[in-house]
């Protein structure tokens, strides 16, 4: 979700207000992403890196995610969204962090769809707990090296038990991975959209949808007939 810093500079808005409007975005994609029958819906909310922009943002976007949590619970629930955080958790703040948990607590079984809230997460930050996560299980002796492959690896993410991403779609017109699910897109769409996040829209989501069903995916293999 990338965009909204540049959506207040042009309306010559301070940053957060930005990030505030991206809110009603997350609204849109969830409904669009509901309707469309998506699965499994995944919103890079906040990275590892974002700690280190200025206090008063960092507080602003946290603000902002305590809110939406404390907000959207009921509606979410009603819909069927099952939400999960998946980041350093540890890092964030105990009243925003008991938000977190309200909202996870009360959508949880939800059958519709699952949303993925990124928070305080990278995708390097992701793979090297992974790596640590291994290490200490060979050191117990409950896991030989040998035994770690691409599905033992996995279960040791975040992401543990749901299917790589099919679609990435990066808003602002950035063409970058940006530390996002690094191992877990090794074969995933990209679609880069022009659109501020603050714009995106449930018609946005439907195009990087239609773009989505016209490629040919083929993992490194030949065309299918
Ligand atoms: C949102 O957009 C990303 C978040 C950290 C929430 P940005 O804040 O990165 O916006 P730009 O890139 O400055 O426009
Ligand atoms: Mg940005």
């Amino acid at each position: 979700m990338d965009g909204n810093g540049r959506w207040a500079n042009r309306r010559g808005l301070p940053r957060h207000l930005g990030h505030r409007e991206g809110i009603k975005s997350v609204r849109e994609v969830v409904e669009g992403a509901l309707d469309a029958g998506i699965q499994v819906l995944t919103l890079f909310a906040f990275s590892t890196e974002n700690w280190d922009r200025p206090p008063q943002e960092v507080t602003a976007l946290m603000g902002l995610l305590k809110l939406y949590a404390l907000k959207e619970r009921i509606e979410l629930r009603r819909q069927g969204v099952e939400v999960h955080v998946l980041g350093d958790l540890d890092r964030i703040e105990p009243a925003t962090r008991r938000a977190v948990d309200t909202i996870v607590d009360g959508t949880r079984g939800g059958t519709a769809m699952r949303l993925n809230l990124m928070i305080s997460y990278s995708g390097r930050a992701e793979v090297l707990r992974a790596a640590r996560l291994l290490a200490e299980r060979v050191r117990e002796g409950d896991l030989d090296p040998d035994e770690i492959d691409d599905a033992v690896f996995s279960e040791a993410l975040f992401t543990d038990g749901q299917p790589d991403p099919d679609l990435l779609i990066r808003t602002s017109g950035e063409h970058r991975i940006s530390n996002f699910m690094l191992w877990q897109l090794a074969y995933t769409e990209l679609h880069i959209s022009p659109v501020l996040w603050p714009d995106f829209d449930r018609e946005d989501l439907f195009a990087a949808v239609d773009d989505y069903q016209k490629r040919d995916r083929r993992f490194g293999r030949v065309p299918s007939a």
